[in-house]
């Protein structure tokens, strides 16, 4: 159980400065501001001008921009938490000068760009006592939370299928990755097979390839078999370059048991012909809204919240897991990712009470 500062020392509402105001960003100044148990108390992006054209975009006014933290706080100005939108590679060193300044930080997802970043990451965030949380925005909706709730009904899970078949021209970073659909959408629905089974996975054999028509660099389709510690298997089938038919963004889930079955199509309510379906609860915020509540409620009341590092970097092992199969063609055990992760972290800190902590941590459950 991690324990970090709670309300104690955050105001009402927290006051919140946002890193990142690229696109996501837009749409988290928007929650921010519009959400009443937050301010939004500043933004901060590298790039000059790029803060106060996203507040003049959203009709946001009498927000505070800067280009760094240290530059905001170098002005008096004071708030309780970051939210952290910028681009992967520069997660490490914004969400480490947050912590160290004190603040609580919640992380657009992935935590890191590799699993010993995200180790790091977590033990300065254990060892300062300070919240430190991922949004994985995709296991805050209405349909994910009754689908969960039949699947328990049913009992045991022996097979839980994600079929996600999409086909969009984003342009940019995504086209030139090396593995784009298990790096950049995998991580969802692995994060939130974790969430449905309340599991954690050993192992998987992965194989992704790129479809001859496939307008991305790297590998646009795969098929990942995880079995979990409980004997349930996860199968995820997904393509980026799949036209026709296509699936929701949350792709299309299965989840078979002794007793029955339960769909949901990533959209509406789910489906049985087996056990009752809750109805969807209305008061329940989706997405980022629902990151956010998450995040202030844990402030608030010390509640661990699912996405905290220690225990997110598992969905991210999920994925560099399946991408290691992938390349060395055989079964990966997820216990080798997170332990050599986890050295390499070690190695990589002077600092004793980080590297005590990283020796006694336990690769997640
Ligand atoms: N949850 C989701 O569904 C979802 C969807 C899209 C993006 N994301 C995540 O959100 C993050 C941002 O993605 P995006 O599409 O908004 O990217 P983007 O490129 O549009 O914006 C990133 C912004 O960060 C700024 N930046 C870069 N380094 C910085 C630093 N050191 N300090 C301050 N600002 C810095 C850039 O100038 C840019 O304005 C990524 O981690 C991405 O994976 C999540």
């Amino acid at each position: 159980m991690s324990s970090f500062a709670t309300l104690a020392r955050f105001s009402d509402p927290v006051r919140i400065v946002l890193v990142g105001a690229g696109a996501m960003g837009a749409n988290w100044a928007k929650v921010i501001h519009e959400t009443a148990e937050t301010r939004l108390a500043g933004v901060v992006d590298i790039t000059a001008g790029a803060a106060d054209k996203l507040l003049t975009a959203l009709k946001i006014e009498d927000v505070p921009t800067r280009t760094s933290l240290a530059d905001f706080e170098s002005f008096g100005l004071d708030y309780d938490a970051v939210i952290n939108v910028t681009v992967p590679e520069a997660h490490k060193a914004v969400i480490t000068e947050g912590l160290q300044r004190g603040k609580a930080v919640l992380s657009e997802k992935p935590l890191a760009p590799t699993v010993t970043e995200a180790w790091s990451l977590a033990a300065v965030a254990a060892v300062s006592g300070t919240l430190l949380m991922t949004s994985q925005s995709r296991r805050y909706f209405r349909g994910l939370t009754a689908f969960k709730r039949s699947v328990k009904a049913l009992g045991p899970v022996g097979i839980l299928t994600n079929d996600f078949f999409k086909a969009p021209h984003f342009g940019g970073f995504r086209e030139a990755m090396a593995d784009p659909l298990l790096v950049d959408m995998g991580i969802h629905p692995f994060d939130a097979a974790r969430f449905i089974l309340d599991d954690e996975p050993v192992s998987v054999y992965c194989e992704s390839f790129n479809p001859s028509w496939s307008w991305y660099d790297g590998d646009a389709a795969a098929t990942a078999l995880f079995t979990f510690s409980t004997g349930s298997r996860f199968r995820y089938t997904g393509s980026w370059c799949s036209p026709g038919s296509e699936t929701s963004w949350n792709g299309s889930w299965r989840a078979s048991s002794e007793a029955g079955t339960v769909l949901w199509d990533g959209e509406g309510p789910p489906t049985s012909t087996d056990t009752t379906v809750p109805e969807l609860d209305p008061l329940e915020r989706e997405e980022i809204s629902g990151a956010l509540d998450e995040f202030v409620r844990a402030l608030r009341t010390g509640a661990e919240p699912s996405g905290i590092a220690d225990r997110n970097l598992m969905s991210l092992a999920m994925v560099e897991a399946a991408v290691t199969s992938n390349r060395r063609g055989e079964l990966v055990h997820l216990i080798d990712i997170l332990t050599a992760a986890r050295d390499e972290a070690i190695l990589a800190t002077t600092n004793k009470a980080e590297r005590s902590w990283l020796a006694g941590a336990l690769p997640a459950r």
